[in-house]
């Protein structure tokens, strides 16, 4: 039976910017690749952008599972890439993070038992009534291989009684993608702020299903996004199911105003750049706490934990919640201490690392 050395399997934005540097690895090693993209996202501005800027191969298959309920995407994940390994055999599966992508692609290595390499294992916001959490845990549990991006994330490992050889800390792939593109991303945000003719702005982005599927506090970020509007302009990349519950709950309206630019989501250079001469981040997005910290840009967290603690004690993060004054007042704060912020940041070391682990873990 054919076999492919290493069946990687994604199939969301995030998943396709942090796995970028272990395909670009393992292709100069000419390690037999197989790519699965599960369709979990597949608008264009989500998914096939990525594969244009970060110069990805073709995935070989789609399993084209679009969006559902978590039963729904999970089982479609589980049914249509059982089938792929069946037919492929690889010799390793790799996932990375904490989608629903993620859940089922886990469980199908270890139902096929064939052994499962985590990508970002041992995050945990101990939170688990975010769908995330619960698919890290599930994700870890059956890992043959945990690639924990730092020490904490190992010991959370640990503590879970992982054994301790499955466990190693290679720093985080975003990293990576970040110092390769910070400048060609500047260049691509600057040419945006041309055109729009914008010097000062903060950066917002929201997604998260606490945040989003919760009216109340959906409201509260918009509130708080239209009086910090006030002071600064803010660019607002929306994600769709963001933009989608905000239709719903008719609440769009809110962010109709001068100062907000209200954007489709953004491709990754220009969205980067945004990020690295942005004031201030305000997000809930996992992926933007850590490049705001690659790019000492300081970032406001709209949640109540953070399953990277590590940029909140390097000083570069806050966690804001989503109440409204709470976030002005974080808002007010940042601002005030910019300097100091961004000073603490530059002396120290990223506790994600230095670029390197795509080449680690490959
Ligand atoms: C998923 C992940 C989340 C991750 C995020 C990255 C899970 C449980 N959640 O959330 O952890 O942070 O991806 O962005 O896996 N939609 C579109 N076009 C698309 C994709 C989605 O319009 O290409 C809309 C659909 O209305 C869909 C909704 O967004 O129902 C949510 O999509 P889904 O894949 O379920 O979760 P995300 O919110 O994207
Ligand atoms: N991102 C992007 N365009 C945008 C917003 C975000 O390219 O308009 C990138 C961002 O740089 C980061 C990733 O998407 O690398 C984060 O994805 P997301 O916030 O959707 O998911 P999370 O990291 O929370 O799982």
């Amino acid at each position: 039976m054919k076999r492919k050395q290493i069946m990687i399997v994604f199939g969301t934005r995030p998943e396709a910017i942090k796995l970028a540097p272990v395909i670009w690895h393992s292709r100069n090693l000419n390690i037999d690749l197989c790519l699965v993209w599960s369709g979990q996202h597949y608008d264009y501005e989500l998914s096939r952008v990525f594969f244009e800027e970060l110069k990805l191969p073709d995935p070989d298959y789609n399993l084209e599972v679009g969006s559902g309920t978590h039963g729904q995407q999970t089982a479609r994940i589980i049914e249509r890439l059982e089938k792929v390994v069946l037919e492929e055999n690889p010799a390793v599966i790799v996932a990375q993070g904490d989608t629903n992508t993620v859940l089922g692609t886990a469980l199908v290595a270890a139902k096929c038992k064939i052994p499962f390499a985590h990508v970002e294992a041992g995050l945990r916001s101990y939170d688990r009534t975010m769908p995330e959490e619960i698919n890290r845990i599930v994700a870890d549990a059956v890992a043959e291989l945990c690639f924990a991006p730092t020490e904490r994330a190992a010991l959370n490992l640990l503590y879970e009684g992982i054994f301790p050889w499955k466990i190693f800390i290679t720093g985080n792939t975003i990293v990576d993608v970040v110092l390769k593109y910070r400048e060609k991303a500047v260049k691509a945000a600057e040419k945006l702020l041309t055109e729009l003719a914008l010097k000062e702005y903060c950066l917002a982005t929201v997604h998260r299903a606490e945040n989003t599927d919760n009216p109340t506090r959906l409201e509260n970020i918009f509130k708080a996004l239209n009086t910090i509007a006030d002071q600064i302009p803010v660019v607002f990349p929306i994600h769709p199911r963001t933009r989608n519950k905000a239709e719903k709950y008719s609440i769009l309206k809110l962010l109709k105003k001068e100062n907000i630019y209200l954007t489709k989501p953004l491709g990754y250079f220009k969205f980067l750049g945004l990020l690295a001469k942005t004031k201030i981040v305000l997000t809930d997005s996992g992926g933007v706490q850590e490049e705001a910290l690659t790019l000492k840009t300081p970032c406001i967290t709209l949640r109540y934990n953070t399953e990277r603690p590590e940029t909140v004690e390097a000083g570069g993060n806050i966690l804001a919640g989503t109440e409204v004054n709470e976030i002005i007042q974080c808002f007010k704060h940042t601002i005030k201490h910019i300097k100091e912020i961004k000073e603490k940041l530059e002396k120290k070391p990223n506790p994600l690392r230095d670029g390197k682990a795509g080449q680690k873990l490959t």
